[in-house]
């Protein structure tokens, strides 16, 4: 089984997501639930950026143990530092510096060129490979790369003393068969990555932040950039908790491991969305109110006498207790008898049929029928029994 690293950039580029800003003791907070769920790197913020984003890095690589804390940096040597001075007082620090390496990134948003932007990457690389014994460097809009010249670039950078390269997709613009090609093609161009860590770093803007991360696993990624409920610029990155349990679920398929404590997962997502404001879809895949709620039936029906006829993973796998079952006006007597029954009452027979017959009656006419509307149907029945 190949180990897949988990890299969290909730705190730095999750927080980047428009109307979200962390204060310091938010984001320790943030990092200490991190290390319980057990990722392999915090990406803790971008220290150049404000005081308070140095605060908050150097606060948490000085008290979150566990997971390898990184700083981001540009390419400059001032970025770098602060970086440094940030991330030093963790026991395994990581310095990640990064660089627009597109056409439109070089001409448009740096007003540089191919030759000055290279030699700026190798000249980062090994500054901060100079300070950190742990480094991270990132092509930034490398699906939108001549791959030519991302050779280069991720050659240089490698020869330098990178040991992580992440290829960004920064844009959410690439596909999965497009991005599989991409990364089989450049580890081609580059042997010597085969000596580093593969990264990938998707952004949502198609939706297939984490069919792209999951495509880059299948070509040699052994690291995954993600953020918790998916946060982050625009429409965010690759979400953590889809990421982990499509790994976890999968890893017949995948043949890789990770080494998340996925039942901490729920209460992750939960805290994350407190703290941010951003709040969590229900039917969003792992983490939403619906994600383990049975409706139909069939459905229904199928759960109770063997929860894999509709399930793939548990609510325990991620943390989660209590039912599954949701009851509304599709929902049939085999569920009713088992939600009342958790509530204690034990209805058979013509009671049973009355009771089901009155339950339709409050469903047809509520989204949700709650414990207070079986307790009545319940204590009636009983008591006209
Ligand atoms: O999306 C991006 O390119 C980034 C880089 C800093 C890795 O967030
Ligand atoms: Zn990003």
């Amino acid at each position: 089984m190949r180990r897949v690293e988990i890299f969290d950039t909730t705190l730095r580029d999750g927080e980047q997501s428009p109307g979200i800003s962390l204060s310091v003791e938010e984001k320790v907070e943030i990092a200490h639930q991190l290390a319980r769920l057990k990722v392999d790197v915090i990406e803790a913020g971008f220290p150049i950026t404000s005081e308070g984003d140095f605060e908050s890095v150097s606060r948490i690589a000085s008290e979150v143990k566990g997971p390898r804390i990184a700083g981001l940096a540009r390419i400059h040597e001032a970025d770098i530092e602060r970086a440094w001075e940030a991330v030093q007082w963790s026991s395994r620090p990581r310095i990640h510096t990064f660089v627009g390496t597109s056409d439109l990134h070089i001409e448009h948003q740096m007003r540089s060129n191919k030759g000055e932007i290279l030699a700026g990457a190798d000249r980062a690389v090994r500054h901060a490979k100079s300070l950190c014994e742990n480094v991270e460097f990132s092509p930034m809009d490398a699906t939108r790369t001549e791959i030519g010249f991302l050779s280069e670039v991720v050659a240089a950078a490698v020869e330098a003393g990178a040991d992580v390269i992440n290829i960004a997709d920064t844009v959410g613009y690439t596909t999965p068969v497009e991005f599989s090609r991409f990364l089989t093609e450049l580890q081609e161009r580059v042997p010597e990555l085969k000596n580093r860590i593969l990264s990938v770093h998707c952004h949502d803007d198609l939706g297939l932040a984490v069919a792209n991360s999951l495509a880059g696993v299948g070509v040699g990624a052994r690291q995954i950039e993600v953020a918790v409920n998916g946060i982050g610029e625009r429409a965010g990155n690759a979400s953590l908790e889809e990421v982990v349990m499509a790994l976890a679920t999968r890893s017949d398929h995948y043949g890789t491991e990770v080494g998340v404590d996925t039942r901490q997962l729920a209460n992750t997502s939960r805290m994350v969305s407190n703290v941010t404001g951003y709040e969590v879809p229900p039917n969003k895949a792992v983490v939403g109110r619906n994600a383990f709620l049975h409706e139909s039936g069939i459905h229904q029906d199928g759960v109770l006498k063997d929860r894999r006829t509709f399930e793939i993973m548990t609510p325990k796998d991620i943390g989660l207790e209590g039912t599954n079952i949701f009851l509304g006006k599709h929902s049939g007597r085999h569920a009713l008898k088992d939600a009342l029954e958790e509530l204690g009452y034990t209805l058979e027979g013509e009671v049973l049929k009355r009771a089901f017959v009155r339950f339709k009656e409050i469903a047809d006419h509520k989204k949700t029928v709650t414990a207070a509307d079986l307790e009545a149907i319940a204590a009636d029945e009983v008591g006209s029994f």
